[in-house]
Order: C-alpha cells, then structure tokens, then sequence
C-alpha cells in the first residue's frame, strides 16, 4: 500500500459517542462506513481538531467529552516528511474551566496556530452543501485560509485592513472628521484591500493551474473560478500603487455616505468567488446540488494540492458523506483523483461497498 504522510495511529479517549478506541490508520485513503449515528462523523471530526480551529462541526468544547464525562483527548501518531515522527494530543483535562489544549511530542504549544504550521486540514461536509450559492464572505475565507495557510502575511494584511475598516467606521459614525487621522486609515485600508485582493489572485492562478493540469485531463468537469470585485476589476489594468491611490481616493469622498450606511461600500470584504460550470456554460449558482457538489469538490481537490505542494504541513483531507450526491461516473472521478493526490484522505459513507474501487490503497473502519 502507497505509503503518504498523515495520521499512522488514533487514539480516542471519552470523545463523543467513543469511550475508548485506537485505530492502526496507515494508508493513503481511511473508509469509515456504517449507519447512521455510529459515529463516523465525530471521528473525522476527532482528526479535524488536530487543527488551530473547532473543527468540521464547529463544536464549543464543552460537547466534546462523552456524556457524563469531563474530560477528552484526542491523540495521533504522525508521519512527517520533514519533522519525521511527530506526536499530537488534543484534549480538555476536565477542569473547572473547560479548555482545549495541544500537544507536541509531550509539549503543549503556546499557541494553537502552531498545530497548523505542521498539519494543514481541508475537509468537504454536507454543512457546506450550499458553499456555491451561500453568503461570499464563506467563499472569501476559504480562498483566504488556502491563502494564509501558505503567507501568513496575507492573515496580517486582512487583520490590519478589518481593524483599519472598524476604526474609520466608528470615527465616522461618531461624527469624527480629523483629516490626518482618517486620511492614515484611509490609506492603511487601500494598501491593505489590494495587498489582500492581489494574494487571492494569486491563489487562484495557483488553482487554475492545478485544475488545468490535474483534474482535467483525468476527466474532472471543466469549470472556472473568478474573484470579481471593484478592487479585482481596478487592479487588472492599473499598477498596484495607482489602484491603492485609487481606492483610497474613493474612500475620502464616500466618507460622509460610510457614515450613514458603516463600513464601506467598495473592498475586498465585498468581493465574490464566482463559479463556472463548464459543459453547461452555467453559473455555480443556477447548477444542480450534484453539480455544486463537484464544483466545490474541484476547488477543495486543487486546493488541497496546492497546500501539499506549498505548504511544509501535512496535509489532510476529510470528505463527510461526499459520494451520496454522486453518480456512478463523479464517484469513479474522485477516486481517482483522490488516488493520484498523495494526500492522505479520510471519507466517510453508509456502505463499504461503495468504496470497493478504493481498495488497493485504502483501510476500511466501521464504527
Ligand atoms: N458528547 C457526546 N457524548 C456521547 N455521544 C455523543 C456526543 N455527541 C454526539 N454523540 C452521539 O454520537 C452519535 C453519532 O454521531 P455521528 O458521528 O454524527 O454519526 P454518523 O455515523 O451518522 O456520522 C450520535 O448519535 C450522537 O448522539
Ligand atoms: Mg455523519
């Protein structure tokens, strides 16, 4: 079996519906099948808390521990290229406060980003079943945390923009007009909105690239992806300093308008990842939910990928009860993209039978 780095062991203590399970996970491909509530989610969701985040159900900590008790932990074997061995222990210790806390090879980090420096998760739910036509700002943090995933200046450009965006919101609200002071916002917030905007240009010439390269020719349908916004529009035919001289120009004569409705009406927080559906010439948007769903698994496939390819983390990919929306052809398509990624992979569904074609590179587990 296709050895890849990932998770080679997890043991789960009082975590959810497990009082205590330890799993041999050495291969490419992890299959977790069974009915439902055996389960499979909460231990997909067990691996996605090896992360910075709360994890594919955004859970509060507090409904972690099995019921009835206080305390859980999560811990995993992993193998690493680079770092070779490492250890992970995500878990709550069961004290007065409730409080995650990470461990690496026996040291807890100081701070949770440091487990997505060493372990990068993309995962596919049927939450995000309405990614193509939900609200942008989803679709904005996705390409954003593919973004940063790989230059955490992008995570300081957006935070400094928002913090920027807020100051001049409340100053403008609160009938402040002192001109230096909002001029320096104004020009912090300009620099900032097209220094972000540039980044997700970026990454999608990134993506475009390896969905030309690599999903197409193994039979993916053919689908676009665009960032469309004022920003995205102004910085296609001028220089990045004309168009920050330009947006900051907009925002001084907008002022007294922000003020009324707060925030402001042109920026990166307006932008909108668009999709194209190729052999229909279709808006994501207008297409069926067996469509959506392989246009959102064409952007989570190129950008798991890119992450492999870019970042020194492991990657992860989980995929929650994907293959229920797909006919007999998408399902071969994911296969055998999945295969070829070399990224290790963690699919749950109802019956292994569906997953027969995995078997030369998958473990099968069934709660
Ligand atoms: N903190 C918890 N303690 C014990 N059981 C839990 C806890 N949280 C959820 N569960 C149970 O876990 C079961 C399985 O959930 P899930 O993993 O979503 O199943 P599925 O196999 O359908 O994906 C549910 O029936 C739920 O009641
Ligand atoms: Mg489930």
């Amino acid at each position: 079996m296709p050895q890849t780095n990932g998770v080679v062991s997890l043991y789960l203590k009082d975590f959810r519906s497990y009082g205590e399970l330890v799993l041999d996970t050495r291969a490419q491909i992890i299959v977790i099948t069974g009915e439902n509530g055996r389960g499979k989610t909460n231990l997909l969701e067990a691996v996605s808390l090896l992360s910075p985040s709360k994890g594919i159900r955004k859970a509060k900590t507090t409904d972690l521990p099995k019921f009835g008790s206080k305390s859980w932990g999560v811990s995993a074997g992993v193998l690493h290229s680079i770092h070779g061995d490492l250890q992970f222990g995500v878990g709550d210790l069961g004290e007065e406060t409730p409080k995650k806390i990470i461990r690496m090879n026996g040291e807890t980090l100081k701070t949770h980003q440091d487990i997505g420096k060493m372990i990068t998760q993309l995962w596919l739910t049927p939450a995000m079943d309405r990614f193509v036509v939900d609200a942008p700002s989803g679709r904005r943090e996705f390409i954003d945390h593919i973004g940063w995933t790989f230059n955490l200046e992008h995570a300081t450009h957006i935070s400094t923009y928002e913090h920027a965006m807020k100051e001049r919101s409340k100053l403008l609200k609160d009938g402040v007009r002192d001109k230096i002071w909002l001029e320096s916002l104004e020009k912090t917030i300009a620099q900032m909105g097209v220094a972000i905007v540039s980044w997700r240009e970026t990454v999608l010439v990134l993506l475009k690239k390896i969905i030309a390269e690599l999903l197409i020719p193994s039979g993916f349908p053919r689908f676009e992806l665009n960032f469309e916004g004022d920003i995205e529009t102004l910085i296609q035919n001028k220089s990045a300093l004309e168009a920050e001289a330009f947006f900051q120009e907009k925002l001084g004569l907008s002022r007294e308008l922000d003020a009324i409705k707060g925030g402001s009406s042109m920026g990166p927080h307006r932008s909108d990842l668009s999709f194209l559906f190729c052999p229909k010439n279709t808006p994501g948007y207008l297409c069926s939910t067996g469509e959506q769903k392989i246009l959102i698994l064409g952007l989570v496939l190129s950008s798991i990928k890119l992450l492999e390819l870019k970042s020194q983390g492991v990657p992860l990919l989980l995929l929650d009860e994907v293959i229920a929306h797909l006919d007999p052809i998408y399902r071969r398509i994911l296969f055998d993209q999945i295969k070829n990624l070399k990224v290790q992979t963690w699919m749950t569904g109802i019956d292994i039978k569906d997953f027969q074609d995995l078997r030369s590179h998958s473990i099968y587990f069934s709660p």
